[in-house]
């Protein structure tokens, strides 16, 4: 089987974002054959049904091909107010519709969530957990990551600073793979 396209998709758009260096450093941890690429997310307009039908937004449909022709997808979020931060949520509506065309329906999917507080996140993973259940992506359950303490997590050159880290996360992109593969059968 070719490796699996995954689409990541990156809750924030700051340029030293712990959360796209979360994304940058796991894809280059080569521990699986995974093909990851990055979903821009951050020049969508707005999602507004009036939109819908031959005049979407061209970032619209971009985005849908991209998601349809992926087997996977990732989502790496920070938690604002305990939740996801607007630009994913807006990406996630875009990607779904129009209805009856949800784009990342069955998708195996997973998330971690990044922050520098200790919860690691852990509102903002759930509450997108509570939406790939109505969008039928089936998430990988375990490993679970909440990983907080992000001030410290990477080096210079963007890698995990700490052994630990790094192991956890080759351990949760093994097991996403693995997670691939059994829900494309
Ligand atoms: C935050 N932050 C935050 N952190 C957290 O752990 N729980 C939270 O509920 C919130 N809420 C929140 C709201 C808003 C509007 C902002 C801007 C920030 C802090 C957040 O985790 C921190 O800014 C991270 O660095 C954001 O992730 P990136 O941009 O580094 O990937």
């Amino acid at each position: 089987m070719s490796p699996a396209k995954v689409v990541m998709f990156v809750g924030s758009l700051r340029k030293e974002s712990f959360n796209r260096k979360m994304a940058a450093a796991l894809s280059a941890l080569n521990v699986a054959p995974l093909q990851f690429e990055f979903a821009e997310i951050g020049r969508l307009p707005l999602y507004n049904q009036d939109l819908e039908g031959e005049e979407a937004p061209a970032e619209w449909v971009a985005l849908r091909q991209q998601v349809k022709k992926a087997d996977a997808v990732l989502f790496i979020t920070p938690e604002y107010n305990r939740s996801v931060p607007g630009v994913l949520k807006n990406a996630i509506d875009v990607a779904s519709r129009p209805y009856g065309q949800n784009t990342l329906e069955g998708k195996p999917g997973a998330v971690i969530g990044v922050s520098p507080g200790a919860m690691g996140a852990f509102g903002a993973v759930h509450h997108l957990r509570q939406m790939m259940v109505f969008l039928n992506v089936p998430m990988m359950q375990q490993p679970e990551a909440y990983m907080g303490g992000a001030t410290q997590m990477f080096d210079a050159k963007g890698g995990f600073a700490q052994e630990n880290t790094r192991e956890f996360m080759k351990k949760f992109v093994e097991a996403f793979a693995k997670w691939i593969e059994r829900i494309r059968g």
